[in-house]
């Protein structure tokens, strides 16, 4: 348990809150994985270089609960936040950042003594902490304890507002607070795109709904460069001006075969996408390589047999070693086969996820 008492100047760290809870909220939220990558920010409050555009899935979950009870000053932003009932040190400097800028979206927490409590569904030897999935709950809870108080949410649609808190805290929260496709970035080619927000993409083809995330879990624990300090890496970088129009191009493109269900034109879009974040890793003027033998194991072995099995199989991954394999529902039980036969060889304890696309947050 860790609690910031956040006057307008200065963190302090203080002991555990002990107050009598007056109202409890819960809200469980989904974490996402780009299709479309946002790598890269804009000058401004955590604003994307390039429009992405994502799956929200259903199983990897963070469940957050904010309590909170009217305090006699108003003068000071006092929280706590606990993970699985204990303190998180990797997730505390993105929350006290997040907290300095929520305070002007939500004047009356000053008011409050407010207590959180965060877990995460997914397992937990699998190393994914996801701040997406977390952030975005953060952001709902915040959002229905101004619901609570005031009647309604301040700025217009609740679900809007909770993207662009979300989004504070973390870029790709903000594409958590919708399923099961969402687009966050400001672009020509979809109507009412925002960079503030993520906006929900109602028409796909049937063939990606319930779309499948087996997530191949290669490597748990701490990444050795955080996905923060990898978008300002692209600040200097020699392709960042190429990756972003690439970035453009590659929407267009998804967001067509989005509509038509062409299954090859998505695996290229996808897999161009993942290995293109990971190539810019790779040459910058900070070179790093986030991807685990395991990883190119994973995608050499998806590659080849793919060729012989006919399936559609897409690998991608975010800015760490673990490899999503996407596929769709109704080859399901060939592609389980498949990573049973073939991958598992190469997870860490044998673990996957076996997850798919989701309809968003609930409140509980
Ligand atoms: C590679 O959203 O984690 O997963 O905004 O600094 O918190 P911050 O970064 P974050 O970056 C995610 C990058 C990515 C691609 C994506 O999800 O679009």
């Amino acid at each position: 348990m860790i609690v910031w008492q956040i006057n307008n100047s200065s963190t302090v760290l203080s002991n555990t809150l002990n107050f009598a809870i007056v109202k409890s909220i819960t809200w469980k939220c989904p974490s996402n994985i780009a299709l479309v990558k946002y790598w890269g920010k804009k000058e401004g409050l955590q604003l994307p270089a390039n429009p992405s555009l994502s799956f929200t899935l259903n199983q990897c979950h963070t469940v957050t609960t904010l309590s909170f009870s009217e305090k006699e000053d108003d003068n000071t932003l006092l929280v706590s936040f606990a993970f699985d009932g204990k303190r998180m040190p990797s997730f505390e400097p993105k929350l006290e950042k997040f907290f300095k800028n929520a305070e002007s979206m939500f004047p009356f927490l000053t008011r409050y003594l407010i207590e959180i409590n965060s877990t995460n569904t997914f397992p937990h030897s699998s190393g994914i902490a996801s701040s997406a999935s977390g952030m975005a709950a953060l952001a709902l809870c915040l959002c229905s304890m101004e619901q609570e108080i005031s009647g309604s949410v301040s700025g217009g649609d609740f679900y809007e507002k909770a993207s662009n808190v979300a989004r504070i805290g973390s870029g790709s929260a903000c594409r958590s607070v919708y399923g099961p496709l969402t687009l966050w970035g400001e672009t020509e080619h979809f109507a009412g795109s925002s960079d503030l927000h993520s906006v929900k993409i109602d028409l796909f083809h049937p063939v990606f709904k319930n779309y499948r995330d087996a997530i191949l879990i290669v490597e748990s624990g701490e990444k050795e460069v955080s996905s923060t300090a990898g978008h300002a890496l692209l600040k200097d970088h020699p392709f960042s001006m190429a990756r972003y129009d690439e970035a453009n191009n590659n929407l267009k493109k998804l967001l067509k075969v989005l509509q038509n269900g062409d299954l090859k034109a998505f695996t290229d879009i996808v897999e161009n996408e993942a290995l293109m974040l990971h190539a810019l890793m790779m040459t910058g003027e900070t070179p790093y390589i986030l991807m685990h033998p395991n990883s190119l194991a994973i995608i050499k072995h998806v590659w080849k047999g793919r060729k012989e099995n006919g399936l559609h199989l897409t690998i991608t991954l975010d800015a760490g070693a673990n490899v999503h394999l996407l596929y769709p529902e109704e080859e399901e039980d060939k592609a389980v086969e498949f990573i049973r036969n073939e991958l598992l060889q190469y997870c860490l304890n044998g673990q996957v996820i076996y997850d798919k696309t989701g309809e968003g947050p609930l409140q509980l």
